[in-house]
């Protein structure tokens, strides 16, 4: 099947669209973007957020690093009411890799500065300041450590887990709930709006909500699964005044019992993430960010990708775009006006993505739309469909997944294509590393 982008018009995607049954929420007028939001009294000033994405450039004990520093200059120039930094971990053990942020307080001056540069550079570049939420997280089984909570048969051979490899304990585990609340004072203190506790992509909060054949408190039936995000949110929101967020997996797409919010067959099974976005809300969390899958087994449903390459989809990009657009619907359909809503997975969509966002907005699939890889091809995407209604076919990300195989192969990460200065050399060296 051809899986490859060639669209000339809204149109032709349309027709291709209903081909496959779908209809994706449209509207051309982008004024919508423009209108701001108020959160515990903060303005978010549009409705467009950069979505964590990991450079992988940090310098070896955690800080922003030369390339993160240009990254969010350029995000900050941007012009994004949100800009969402991406996954920062808790603590030294939590790290993916020597080059993941980690936020301490050895580290947390330079996140100061670099928060403070962000907020003083958009407002100097276009008049108001964007609202700050820092990813914190737990690599888990795709850390350094390879922490698990328990062993699945889908992902222990993706991520290189042995049979015999350790299950982290209980006391392990409450423990993990301080470095959490640990890492969240010190975002505030930093001058972040909000903390986002990552529960995604599975990694470790995302795994414990599938840990269906875990013995002991945080396994088994829902409560126990759905207890250690829950009490990290809790803690945090009791202790520190912070807004709390969650990008929260709606399913794993894994077969049950290793996967959460899925059947046995590993299609969506939304009872218990109806159930807990319910919770999430009681207990005040602000915003959720939808997302699905982890991009080591299914990245065609974590991120819709062309075939390019060594890469090639099992689905055609198509379907997987408008599965996550699906789950944002139901999201936003459960959780109702308290709480704000961030779409996904919209780069593939490319410049007629500005369309269907704009059509998710007055549609009421969310409340913000949130662009990833397109941020890296293009971060001043916002402040083009602000200015001009539009995004330059010409400078949009083409979803040809290099910069994910940069972060596969754990090297600075960015877009290979639109900003070939920096990252083409860096995937040449890679390619000849690899070969
Ligand atoms: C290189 C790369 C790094 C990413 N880093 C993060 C991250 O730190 N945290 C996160 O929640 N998602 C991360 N993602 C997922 C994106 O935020 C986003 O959900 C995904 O790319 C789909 O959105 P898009 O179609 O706009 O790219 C990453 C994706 C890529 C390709």
């Amino acid at each position: 099947m051809e899986k490859r982008f060639r669209y000339k018009s809204l149109e032709d995607l349309v027709f291709e669209a209903t081909t496959f049954g779908i209809s994706f929420p449209l509207s051309e007028n982008t004024r919508v973007f423009a209108q701001s939001l108020v959160v515990s009294g903060k303005t978010i000033p549009n409705r467009f957020v950069v979505q964590p994405m990991e450079g992988t450039d940090a310098n070896p004990d955690g800080s922003p690093g030369p390339l993160t520093w240009r990254r969010y200059r350029r995000f900050a120039l941007g012009g994004a009411g949100i800009i969402w930094f991406e996954a920062t971990a808790v603590s030294e053990t939590a790290r993916a890799n020597e080059k993941q942020l980690f936020l301490s307080a050895h580290t947390l001056d330079s996140f100061k500065k670099l928060v403070m540069e962000v907020k003083e550079t958009c407002l100097k570049e276009n008049g108001y300041v964007p609202y700050l939420v820092v990813q914190l997280t737990h690599s888990g089984r795709f850390g350094k450590h390879k922490k698990i909570i328990f062993h699945d048969e889908y992902l222990d051979g993706v991520a290189k887990i042995g049979k015999d490899h350790p299950v982290m304990t209980d006391e392990e585990l409450d423990t993990l709930k301080y470095d959490f609340l640990k890492a969240a004072i010190l975002s505030k203190e930093a001058g972040f709006d909000a903390v986002d506790i990552k529960a995604c992509h599975r990694y470790l909060l995302s795994e414990s909500l599938a840990a269906h054949t875990r013995e002991g408190k945080y396994g088994g039936a829902y409560e126990n699964r759905t207890g250690l995000l829950k009490d990290i949110v809790s803690l945090v929101r009791k202790e520190v005044d912070i807004d709390v967020v969650v990008r929260l997996n709606v399913s794993d797409f894994i077969p049950y019992p290793y996967g959460w919010g899925t059947d046995k067959q590993g299609t969506l099974d939304f009872r218990e993430p109806r159930r807990l976005l319910l919770e999430l809300k009681e207990l005040g969390v602000k915003m959720v960010n939808v997302t699905a899958a982890t991009p080591y087994l299914l990245p065609h449903v974590n991120r819709p990708y062309d075939q390019m390459g060594r890469h090639n989809p099992p689905e055609h990009p198509i379907v997987g775009t408008a599965r996550l657009i699906q789950l944002s619907k139901l999201v936003k359909e459960v959780v109702g006006d308290d709480v704000l809503v961030v779409g996904s997975g919209l780069s593939w969509l490319r410049q007629f993505s500005a369309f269907v966002g704009a059509g998710m907005l007055r549609e009421r699939y969310c409340d913000l739309v949130g662009y990833g890889r397109m941020a890296f091809a293009y971060p001043d995407f916002a402040r083009d469909i602000l200015n001009k209604g539009f995004l330059d076919a010409n400078r949009v990300c083409i979803t040809c997944s290099k910069c994910a195989e940069l972060k596969a192969f754990n090297e600075n990460c960015g877009c290979v294509v639109r900003d070939q200065e920096i990252y083409l050399p860096i995937y040449k060296r890679m390619e000849e590393r690899i070969k």
